[in-house]
């Protein structure tokens, strides 16, 4: 007999990040791709939750709603293991687990909302499950409602230039702005990516550009020092029409945290006139967080500057800075694409 319910309730058809069945939470190992599909399971045990914490810190899941939504499952998960266990225990395993998953990644916002979202559900095993698949239902269908909304954006035969990854595997649906394209592409319009390979991590040329070359998406790979060529020549001599990339975290301002680089992006795509747009679903805005100064920023291991997948690429004693993300501010951001629609903050 089942005593996990899985997640999603019905097995999905396209690419995903995690799932959960009576094994526990599935994670696909986004950091040996495109090498290989290496799917590690985590049960609802301290050993489980630990390795999704381990998992998360190491970026072997990763993208704002899909780091949010890995957390809400173990703990999901977790919470269905425990039924032997007295209610004062299991309010203090939640309450450490909880705070451990806090203190994986600090800039995307999305991981606060999801377990902030599970801790409301106080101590009921079958709320907090609730809550968890909440989330991640919830994020499911703000992926599908901002694509439709994105595509609006486009004409058939456009060309967009994106950083970082934002597809599926970022979230629990079929992703930010990378989902905008999926959507346009439905309603018929020939839409090409850029896709900028984003240093240090090449989330873009690892992620994105697998996942368009498995969804017939037509992309090209430019490292991110290409980009201002990109826009000022277009790849092929078709030029980049606008820029739509995901967020970590959108302060009440409008300032916008996302993948180190994609500030670079918008003030080249400010100097060439290329509208730059901000794809996020609600979880990402951050109302109480006044602007881009007061948004966490994420520093690394200034390992993963000087090596490039464990091979040194320069002096090991050299010095690094190595920001996980910047912040774009809003006075370069033309519109932002959520669920509810699109929207300027300026
Ligand atoms: O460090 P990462 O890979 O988690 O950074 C991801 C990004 O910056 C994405 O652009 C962002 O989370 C939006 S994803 C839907």
């Amino acid at each position: 007999m089942s005593t996990v319910r899985p997640w999603p309730a019905e097995k999905a058809t396209g690419l995903q990040a995690f799932f959960v069945d009576d094994d526990g939470l599935h994670l696909l190992d986004q950091r040996e791709l495109p090498l290989r599909e290496v799917w590690h399971i985590f049960g609802g045990d301290d050993d489980g939750l630990e390795s999704t914490a381990r998992a998360i810190e190491s970026l072997a899941v990763r993208g704002a709603p899909a780091i949010g939504g890995a957390a809400a499952l173990i703990l999901a998960v977790w919470a269905q293991a425990q039924s032997s266990t007295s209610k004062e225990h299991f309010v203090a395993g939640l309450q450490r687990h909880i705070t451990r998953l806090r203190r994986t990644r600090p800039t995307a916002v999305n991981l606060f909302v999801a377990l902030d979202r599970v801790a409301a559900a106080g101590s009921n095993p079958e709320a907090i499950v609730d809550a968890a698949y909440g989330y991640c239902n919830d994020d499911a269908a703000a992926c599908k409602a901002m694509g439709d909304h994105g595509a609006d954006l486009l004409n058939d035969g456009d060309v967009v230039v994106t950083i970082c990854h934002t597809g599926a595997l970022a979230t629990c649906g079929q992703g930010t702005a990378l989902g905008v394209v999926k959507s346009a592409r439905r309603q018929g319009k020939d839409i090409a990516v850029v896709a900028l390979e984003t240093r240090p991590l090449l989330q873009g040329a690892r992620l994105t550009a697998w996942e368009c070359l498995r969804e017939g998406i037509p992309v090209t790979l430019i490292t991110d020092g290409m980009a201002a060529a990109a826009l000022s020549r277009g790849p092929g001599g078709r030029r980049i029409r606008r820029a739509f990339v995901g967020a970590d975290r959108i302060a009440n301002n409008g300032d916008t945290a996302n993948k180190i680089g994609t500030f670079s992006l918008s003030v080249s795509c400010a100097h060439h006139g290329v509208p730059f747009h901000v794809v996020a679903p609600r979880s990402t805005f951050d109302d109480a967080c006044p602007d881009g100064a007061a948004i966490p920023i994420e520093e690394r291991d200034p390992l993963e500057v000087r090596t490039a997948r464990g091979t040194p690429t320069a002096p090991v004693d050299v010095s690094v800075w190595n920001p996980a993300f910047d912040v774009t501010p809003t006075s370069l951001i033309e519109s932002f694409v959520s669920e509810q629609g699109v929207f300027r903050r300026r």
